[in-house]
């Protein structure tokens, strides 16, 4: 176990399509380690999710955690830490709507980015099981978000309007109000 460094914007990994994980490399000692690494340095950062590029591993995998309760995205309902290995993406509904993103590998920045809101996914446990899960609102944003980590994009990369890009200061002094 131990807390890794999140590599930032501009390491050439985190532009990767990183490569789907073979069968039998799920439940490897080397993995085992990938997923207790990853959830040690979620934890110290304050994040809600981390892609294994983001360490600088380009493997399709990535976890989520949510803390239920009030927050900066209104209150959420919670989301136990959740490990998504090659996972699938579906749209269900394609309607969008916008939240003021944020990445541990962009620190520093928020920027409103708009996604569907109502997806379903098909991936693979840390067992190696496979597993569906359907994600309406926030947790569908950060699902997405998480994803794109894996075909080596970032939420910046899905900002449709540069002017909704602040600095996270800049962003609690002038725009909070504007959160509905
Ligand atoms: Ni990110």
């Amino acid at each position: 176990m131990a807390i890794r460094r999140v590599i930032r914007m501009g390491h050439p990994v985190l532009r990767q399509v990183a490569r789907p994980l073979e069968p039998d490399e799920i439940g490897s000692e080397f993995i085992t380690h990938l997923i207790s690494d990853m959830q040690d340095t979620l934890h110290d950062y304050g994040g809600i999710g981390l892609a294994a590029p983001q360490i600088g591993e380009p493997l399709r995998l990535a976890i989520i955690e949510i803390e239920g309760g009030p927050s900066r995205y209104g209150e959420l309902e919670a989301m136990p830490l959740t490990v998504f290995i090659n996972p699938v993406i579906t749209v269900i509904d394609p309607a969008a709507e916008g939240y003021w993103e944020g990445c541990l590998s962009v620190p520093g920045l928020r920027g409103y980015v708009e996604r569907p809101q109502h997806i379903k996914t098909q991936y693979l446990s840390e067992n190696g099981e496979v597993k569906g899960l359907e994600l309406q609102g926030f947790p569908a944003t950060v699902f997405q978000h998480e994803f794109d980590h894996l075909d080596g994009k970032l939420y910046i990369d899905r900002i449709t309007d540069t002017r909704l890009l602040a600095f996270e200061k800049e962003f609690e002094q002038f725009r909070l109000d504007d959160e509905d």
